[in-house]
């Protein structure tokens, strides 16, 4: 077994409810026990990464721990015959960086299970321009597509647009062809917006109804949600006939005010969005599309590159609904 130290972000309970983050040196033989060492060259952050990273035990039940859902990287050790030293890998979700020691580290010990081989057509670091918000987003385009949403049946209303997995959804719609009407976040971002793809910006307030009525005007063929709350089911009841809507986030809120007129009524289907547990079949078809032909040609629109020290103020700006894009943590 390797003998080795490495750099990682730890996070810490530092009392009062408080928690610290530090980059400091770990030992390899006291990560969890795995099939697969995976040396990381690149990470990204998620939503999901500034929650642990901020002492959310819905997310990490115990401290200290490295957090990061997501990390590509090259193969150091494996006891797996699907994997041999030098492979290029990809490993997001899983419980990676919940409570095993995550991708804020430069290296992963995981199940082979959960590592999935780096498609052609695919650099490390493009994998982590997607990472967990890219293959949500992808996972749910393709339920869209899969449920026989197409471009010609009207405008796609995509939630959290500036956010992770919204600008990835986006951009992917935009090039295959669907009219994207996008939410706008707090601050402004319509220039943005729309070098990624939008082709109408839809202000917070317009996009959520207050009037309370069961059942609105059709204007969506279908909706990406990354938010949850009153304005997803403000996009339910606006869904056209037989349209579809994927629910993957609720950075507004866990609840669902909605009745059942927009299922009975217009045939709307609500699908869900789990790519933590995404069978691996359909992991790996998600991430051949990304590589293939979703891939995104203005990535770098979407993208900013950070060394693991600028992590921590990445974090608080994540928590502070300060973020655009997505943001690629360089591990070398
Ligand atoms: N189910 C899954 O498999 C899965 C996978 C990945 C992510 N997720 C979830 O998806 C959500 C988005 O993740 P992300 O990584 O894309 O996060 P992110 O990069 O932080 O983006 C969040 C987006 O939501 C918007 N937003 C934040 N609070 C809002 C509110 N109260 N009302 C309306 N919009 C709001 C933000 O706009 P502002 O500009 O206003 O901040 C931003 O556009 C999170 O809940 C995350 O946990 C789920």
């Amino acid at each position: 077994m390797m003998e080795k130290s490495f750099k990682a972000m730890v996070v810490s309970e530092a009392g009062n409810k408080q928690y610290r983050r530090d980059i400091v040196q770990r030992q390899i033989k006291d990560l969890p026990e795995g099939n697969v060492l995976v040396n990381v060259h690149y990470s990204s952050l998620n939503y999901k990464d500034a929650l642990s990273a901020s002492g959310n035990r819905g997310v990490t039940r115990k401290y200290p721990h490295t957090p990061g859902i997501d990390a590509a990287g090259v193969v150091a050790e494996s006891t797996d015959p699907t994997f041999k030293i030098g492979d290029q890998v990809i490993v997001t979700s899983y419980d990676l960086g919940m409570n095993t020691a995550g991708g804020f580290g430069q290296y992963i010990r995981v199940p082979a299970g959960w590592v999935v081989p780096l498609p052609d057509g695919l650099s490390l670091r493009q994998a982590m321009c997607y990472g967990t918000a890219g293959l949500t987003a992808a996972l749910s385009i393709l339920h869209l597509v899969n449920h026989g949403v197409q471009p010609a049946h009207g405008e796609i209303l995509v939630s959290g647009a500036t956010g992770g997995v919204g600008s990835i959804a986006v951009s992917i719609l935009a090039k295959q062809g669907y009219t994207v009407a996008a939410v706008n976040g707090t601050t402004d971002r319509s220039d943005y917006l729309k070098s990624i793809g939008a082709q109408r910006i839809i202000a917070i307030e317009d996009a959520v109804d207050t009037s309370g009525r069961p059942i609105l005007s059709e204007r969506w063929a279908g909706s990406v949600d990354a938010v949850g709350g009153d304005l997803l089911a403000t996009t339910i009841k606006s869904i056209s006939a037989n349209g579809v809507v994927t629910t993957c986030g609720n950075v507004a809120s866990p609840d669902l005010p909605i009745n059942v007129y927009p299922f009975i009524l217009r045939g709307v289907t609500l699908v869900g969005i789990d790519s933590q547990n995404c069978p691996m079949a359909l992991r790996q078809k998600a991430w051949n599309k990304l590589a293939g032909e979703w891939q995104i040609t203005q990535m770098e629109t979407v993208v900013e590159e950070i060394p693991l020290n600028e992590l921590d103020r990445r974090i608080d700006k994540m928590l502070a609904r300060g973020s655009k894009g997505r943001v690629v943590v360089n591990m070398l």
